[in-house]
């Protein structure tokens, strides 16, 4: 079963995401990281500046694999997702740029591109931590409802939700691309911890539904469920459908120590 953690604000879920991170990252200063990117682990990357800043950590080592990307912006787009990867994780953690990889979406995402980005992965060692958050229709990555749970690396098409939800980073939701490049669940699943994140009420029902749910491809984030170590980190408005709600706050006030 996941881990589930429920914090009272996100700024405190956020924290506690950040020390897991630079504890990982002082343990194993060659770590991989699975990054994420959407509007809510923003504050994880910042809180983990500020600790790899006050406690000194190294990161020259650390490498990172972002989950997915946009095709069809124009390179250096501010939202692209290799611009925010840039602006909101490797500048303020000082991460060599050259260790940080997105999907391939150069020449549209081609199967033999997208093998390539796999292999770099696997050559690296495999994802260590991966931070996930979850979309309103249950996406993880970009994995919309019906993506195979054994999915690798490939194109996408967004679903009209997605484009509406990400409509916010755009002057308007035409600009939102169609497709993406996205790491594929199983893909996902291979990364040694995940962590998935989902702040605010907007999330309840697919947070609900990925971690209580039966496992099914129409909610790409249920397969959180075959992975042997999830943290599940949530506010309480995110919380407010777990059925399961005080088992786990119960769990974590006597995790073993
Ligand atoms: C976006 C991203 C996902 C992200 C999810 C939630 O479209 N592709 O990787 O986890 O949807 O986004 P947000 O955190 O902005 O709610």
């Amino acid at each position: 079963m996941a881990e589930v953690i429920v914090f009272e604000s996100p700024e405190a879920a956020a924290s506690h995401v950040a020390a897991l991170l630079a504890d990982q990252i002082e343990n194993d200063p060659a770590t991989v990281l699975g990054l994420a990117t959407g509007s809510t682990p923003g504050r994880v990357y910042e809180g983990l500046a500020r600790l790899v800043r006050d406690r000194s950590i190294a990161v020259d080592a650390v490498s990172g694999f972002a989950l997915d990307e946009y095709v069809g912006l124009e390179p250096g787009h501010p939202e692209s997702y290799r611009a925010v990867i840039d602006r909101e994780v490797v500048r303020p953690l000082g991460l060599d740029p050259d260790r940080i990889h997105l999907p391939p979406v150069a020449d549209g995402g081609s199967p033999e591109s997208c093998r390539v980005f796999e292999d770099r992965i696997a050559r690296a060692g495999g994802v260590d931590v991966q931070i996930l958050g979850i979309g309103t229709d249950g996406h993880i990555g970009f994995n919309e409802p019906g993506s195979s749970l054994g999915s690798r690396t490939r194109l996408k098409t967004l679903t009209a939700r997605t484009r509406r939800d990400n409509a916010r980073f755009f002057a308007s939701e035409d600009e939102v691309p169609v497709h993406c490049v996205t790491q594929g669940i199983g893909t996902i699943l291979e990364a040694r911890h995940l962590v998935l994140l989902a702040f605010g009420e907007a999330k309840a029902a697919a947070v609900a539904a990925a971690v209580e749910g039966p496992l099914s491809a129409s909610v790409p984030g249920s397969a959180i469920q075959l992975h042997p170590r999830v943290t599940v980190v949530l506010d309480d408005a995110a919380a407010a459908e777990l059925r399961h709600r005080e088992y786990y706050d119960f769990a974590w006030a006597n995790r073993p120590r």
